[in-house]
């Protein structure tokens, strides 16, 4: 079973503490578009920068790459996705609702209300815009359906100017739009959304022993980072569901509330890019083997993932309902690297203008190293329940006592347990916690 029942529950927490919003709320909001709110944005940031460092800084044979959404339209007919990245789209001749055919159960009759469907025709997912002041003379270009193209156009690019041998990857992390048929679920499908991808490059021959090392090594970053190993499975793509340019592709699903479904695709792409790549654009994109003094073109493993989806499977994984002296308690057990709020400050009572003063020059101090939070608009019960609401590790509290003794209470997360410790510690402490290798509870 999921660790949320329903996404409801996650919709109305990270709407209630400032996660997702929905896109022109005012304006009665944008279907399937979400904005992300200061904690949301600091979550996400705290993936990427986990991703980052996992998949660039921590390795000798990967380089970073950050490509333009807007390529030259040549790119995706050379990709295939303009004959074919489609999929079948069909219209409700009663109600007008549309469909993706491949979706449904029964393909001629409308689930809504049972009303006769059109022939599925093929649509196009990718947005089209124009480039140019003037719409008619203007090119027409696309937003990118992945990020990948980006990476294999300027393959050569890297590959000269970082003097790169063969087995090498670059990775990119960005936005990427598909004008789906069908949303939903939140932020597990939208039409604008983000993705962090490696292409990496390998000889030809090597390509399964690769596709296996990124499967595994993929699946342990997301344990790594907290997700409950039982939530993770692997699905092999079947010859029908393979993409255009894929040999083989395995699906990482996680168990989300609405059952299992795909957070990260991890494909063996061949030679198909580069060697398309070449053929239209007229550069050569082979790679020159020293070793075996020969030229090749390198074959692609690619592990993509959603920054969406994972920040959705982070906050479902994390989430936990428990009873403490007969009150619901909600609690974000995420990894101290991903917690939006490092920790947060209170003043015991906020009418002592001294704890006041002291609680914000210790969150001040405490700033310039962790995103921290003051707090004072509740009583100290609901400002713990608040924070354990958003996944801060750590809260801080300034009483009376601390008034004559200097020293502060230092509450956690996960046991509630709270330690007293002088002020000049607090700093040191949290470091050495966000140092140290982290079991989820
Ligand atoms: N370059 C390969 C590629 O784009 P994909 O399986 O179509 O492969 C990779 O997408 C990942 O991007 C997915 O596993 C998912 O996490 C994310 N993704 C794809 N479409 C999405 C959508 N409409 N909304 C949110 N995330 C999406």
């Amino acid at each position: 079973m999921s660790p949320v029942e329903s996404m409801d529950v996650m919709v109305s927490l990270c709407k209630r503490r400032g996660f997702i919003f929905q896109s022109s709320e005012i304006y009665g909001g944008l279907g399937s578009v979400w904005d992300y709110g200061p904690l949301g944005v600091e979550l996400k940031n705290n993936i990427k920068q986990a991703w980052w460092r996992a998949v660039v800084m921590e390795r000798p044979d990967m380089e970073g790459l950050d490509a333009a959404i807007f390529m030259h339209p040549d790119v995706w007919k050379a990709s295939g996705h303009v004959d074919g990245f489609t999929d079948p789209l069909v219209d409700c001749k009663s109600c007008k609702r549309r469909y993706r055919a491949d979706e449904l159960k029964d393909p001629k009759k409308c689930p809504e209300c049972g009303g006769e469907l059109t022939e599925p025709r093929m649509f196009n997912l990718m947005f089209k815009t124009f480039m140019g002041p003037v719409e008619e003379t203007a090119t027409t270009i696309y937003l990118r359906p992945e990020t990948a193209q980006g990476i294999f156009a300027n393959f050569d690019n890297v590959l000269t100017t970082m003097r790169r041998k063969l087995p090498f990857g670059i990775a990119q992390i960005g936005k990427a739009f598909r004008n789906e048929i069908t949303t939903g679920n939140f932020i597990f499908r939208t039409r604008e959304f983000e993705q962090m991808e490696i292409e990496f490059f390998v000889k030809p021959g090597t390509d399964q022993e690769w596709h296996e090392y990124w499967i595994k090594e993929r699946l342990n970053w997301y344990k790594r980072f907290g997700i409950n190993e039982e939530n993770l499975r692997l699905h092999e793509h079947g010859a029908d569901e393979l993409a255009h340019y894929a040999k083989s592709c395995f699906d990482i699903e996680y168990r989300f509330p609405m059952g299992w479904a795909e957070l990260e695709g991890i494909a063996n792409r061949t030679d198909f890019d580069l060697r398309q790549h070449s053929q239209l654009s007229g550069k050569d994109l082979s790679y020159y083997d020293e070793q075996e003094k020969r030229r090749y073109i390198p074959y692609v493993i690619e592990p993509s993932a959603g920054v969406d989806r994972s920040l959705l499977a982070f906050l479902c994984d994390a989430y936990r309902e428990e009873e403490v002296r007969g009150q619901k308690r909600v609690v974000l057990e995420l990894h101290p690297a991903l917690a939006p709020i490092k920790v947060a400050v209170f003043p015991l009572l906020k009418n002592r203008a001294q704890l006041v003063e002291l609680a914000k020059k210790i969150a001040d101090d405490l700033r310039g190293d962790f995103r921290t939070m003051y707090d004072d608009t509740a009583g100290i019960g609901k400002l713990y329940r608040r924070q354990d609401e958003t996944g801060t590790p750590w809260c801080v509290t300034v009483d009376m006592q601390t008034l004559d003794d200097q020293q502060v209470t230092v509450r956690d997360r996960t046991t509630m347990e709270q330690i007293r410790i002088p002020i000049e510690r607090v700093k040191p402490l949290i470091s050495e916690y966000l140092q140290k290798a982290w079991q989820k509870p």
